[in-house]
């Protein structure tokens, strides 16, 4: 299968088309600005006012991004974190050293998102102090922890491509993973996804969603 198309957003950062599902890893209106609303200030900046020790879990490793603005995040805001990054179908070399996140974000750790692409699958490291990285080559579908984590990224794939992720099952297993009092946020508000999460245990709240969105979800256990 040829690589995944290379698309630049509304902010000038990139984002990669999928070949395999036919949607973008990102919002078309922004992947840097999304990363920044749905994770980082809807969840890490949510905890961060409470603890300085946060463990993540983030289903769909993708581009990095995540991982990356987080590890940023960690350094500014004087965090621990300890990330495991869930992803079945790893971007390949070609594909991540054209992103143009380092040049789209000033850091003086930009050499960082590399090394963190070059650490193995099934492999963990300390990437910088204050960040320590398990990268998981598995599905969600196995993820079987328990109590063990203050924070999901759920950034799956939308329901309508990949409806398989968004089931009971899944929100059973990652309301399961998460210690009390962790939350999981996603771009997706839609009703029937909320309704599922309600149903396994979360308390569920809307919020204002990135540009283009309306609305994102919080959920709580
Ligand atoms: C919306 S993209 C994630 C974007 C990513 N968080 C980023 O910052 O670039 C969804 C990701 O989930 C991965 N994925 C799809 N099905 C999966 C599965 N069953 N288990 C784990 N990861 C999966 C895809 O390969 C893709 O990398």
């Amino acid at each position: 299968m040829p690589d995944n198309q290379l698309l630049l957003t509304e902010d000038g950062s990139h984002t990669l088309l999928s070949n395999e599902h036919g949607v973008s890893y990102h919002s078309k209106h922004g992947a840097i600005t999304e990363t920044y609303h749905v994770f980082i200030d809807a969840a890490l900046r949510f905890k961060a006012a409470v603890q300085k020790d946060i463990h993540i879990l983030e289903i769909g490793f993708g581009t990095g991004l995540n991982a990356y603005i987080t590890l940023l995040e960690a350094i500014k805001r004087n965090l621990n974190i300890n990330y495991t990054a869930v992803e079945a179908y790893p971007i390949s070399e070609a594909s991540y050293t054209q992103l143009n996140y380092t040049d789209q974000i000033e850091s003086e750790h930009g050499a960082l998102f590399l090394k963190m692409h070059q650490l193995g699958w099934d492999q963990e490291a300390a990437i910088h102090d204050q960040f320590y990285i398990h990268k998981a080559l598995k599905k969600i579908e196995t993820i079987d922890e328990k109590d063990k984590f203050d924070i999901i990224y759920f950034d799956a794939f939308a329901p309508n491509a990949q409806p398989e992720l968004w089931n009971e099952d899944i929100m059973r297993r990652m309301y399961k993973a998460l210690k009390p009092s962790g939350l999981l946020t996603t771009y997706c508000a839609k009703g029937v996804v909320k309704r599922t999460m309600k149903s396994v245990g979360f308390m569920v709240e809307r919020l204002p969603g990135p540009p283009g969105k309306r609305e994102m979800t919080r959920a709580i256990k």
